[in-house]
């Protein structure tokens, strides 16, 4: 029986029952040599349709609400493959400037030495992206909400924008999870995730997704068995079982993040949260268009030197990634921004004093309690 519940989808689709002992979990298809006689499919691993790779493809597929999800080996590969399947030498992309990183470098360091040519559009406003585009344009790319601001970008407008330029429209929807955003739904044609984070959930698996239509999903696989990201069974199960509960994690996380943004917001020793589900954030009432929950990632500035706060904290640990069920909290300026200028990040809104919280799933109260003592802790 279909549903249309996440949570659902979460738990039921895509298993495949153990043809010997029906059991309630996919068994793991180690094999990577296959039958090639009288059989549907000719299985392979870096063909992407061994079964473990096939059932949480389709686990995928169902929770982003589009036909055809492939199962990478990082989040990196899975944008990499994307783009590189997608475009062509003398081609234009449109990119925020505001994404992950490792995305933007891929983009700066990558794109020209295969002809494709680029613009980094500063900002949220879509008449800005529209400006960007060129004859040659064929692919936008957008990121929301954005790290590390929460900057909430307009789906159904940029989906549009991309429709009516010919251009393909590719979001990065790991911030929000497909728990909280769907952007399929609203016009988006290609959804990329670093599986890393929320999907798998525990701070154990790398991967990535990319889901689309069947044809979309054609061209990306046709040059993904070349690019070779697959991911293997292993994995896939972890990923799978990660899957299941992926639901009531994220809802908890939802529900904590809004907590602890109320609490930060009020607290003397903060100067700014950045969250989409506080009213007075800028992107507020669109977030509550795009998304049915805000997300467990929130950003906040302190008044208190913040190298010392995040080591007197007891509980949150500072850590790099996000998405897992621990909280952990990072320093934008040190890490995920630490290439670009204090000039330039200032410009962008990045403070000396801003971190980033990706919060988890533990008792809210503990989490408060642990920031409280961190932020009144003599400097
Ligand atoms: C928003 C976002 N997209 C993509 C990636 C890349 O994913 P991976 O590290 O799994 O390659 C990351 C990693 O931090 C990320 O935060």
């Amino acid at each position: 029986m279909k549903s249309n519940s996440k949570a659902t989808q979460c738990v039921h689709s895509g298993s495949i029952v153990d043809p010997i002992t029906k059991g309630a979990v996919t068994p793991i298809y180690t094999s990577t040599a296959y039958d090639y006689i009288d059989v549907d499919i000719h299985a392979y691993p870096r063909y992407f349709n061994t079964p473990n790779q096939r059932v949480v493809s389709e686990k995928l597929a169902a929770l982003e609400n589009g036909e055809r999800a492939i199962i990478f080996g990082s989040g990196m590969a899975a944008i990499s493959t994307v783009l590189f399947a997608l475009l062509r030498q003398g081609d234009h992309a449109i990119f925020q400037n505001d994404l992950y990183g490792g995305t933007h470098h891929a983009i700066t360091k990558e794109m020209e030495k295969y002809g494709i040519e680029y613009t980094l559009v500063d900002g949220i406003e879509v008449s800005s992206y529209e400006k960007a585009i060129k004859p040659n344009t064929r692919l936008l790319y957008i990121e929301t909400p954005s790290n590390p601001l929460l900057k909430i970008i307009d789906i159904r407008a940029m989906a549009n924008l991309a429709k009516t330029n010919n251009m393909v429209s590719v979001i990065d929807n790991t911030f929000a999870s497909p728990i909280n955003q769907n952007p399929i739904d609203l016009g988006i044609d290609v959804v990329v995730h670093s599986g890393t984070k929320y999907l798998g959930g525990h701070s154990d698996i790398c991967c990535g997704i990319a889901v689309s239509s069947n044809d979309l999903g054609q061209q990306i696989w046709e040059s993904a068995i070349h690019f070779g990201g697959s991911l293997n069974a292993q994995m896939c199960y972890l990923l799978e079982r990660s899957l299941k509960t992926l639901a009531l994690r994220v809802n908890q996380q939802n529900s904590n993040a809004q907590t602890i943004s109320e609490f930060l917001a009020s607290h003397s020793k903060v100067n700014k949260v950045y969250y989409p589900g506080l009213i007075n954030h800028e992107g507020h009432e669109l977030a509550k268009s795009q998304m049915s929950g805000f997300g467990g990632m929130l950003s906040f500035e302190v008044k208190t030197d913040p190298d010392k706060f995040v080591k007197t904290l007891r509980m949150i640990k500072p850590a790099m990634s996000l998405g897992g069920i621990e909280s952990t909290i990072t320093s934008p300026p040190q890490t995920s921004h630490s290439k670009i200028s204090a000039e330039e990040r200032a410009k962008v809104g990045i403070s000396d004093y801003l971190l980033r919280l990706s919060v988890g799933i533990e008792d809210v109260n503990d989490l408060i309690n642990d920031l409280d003592q961190a932020l009144n802790h003599e400097q």
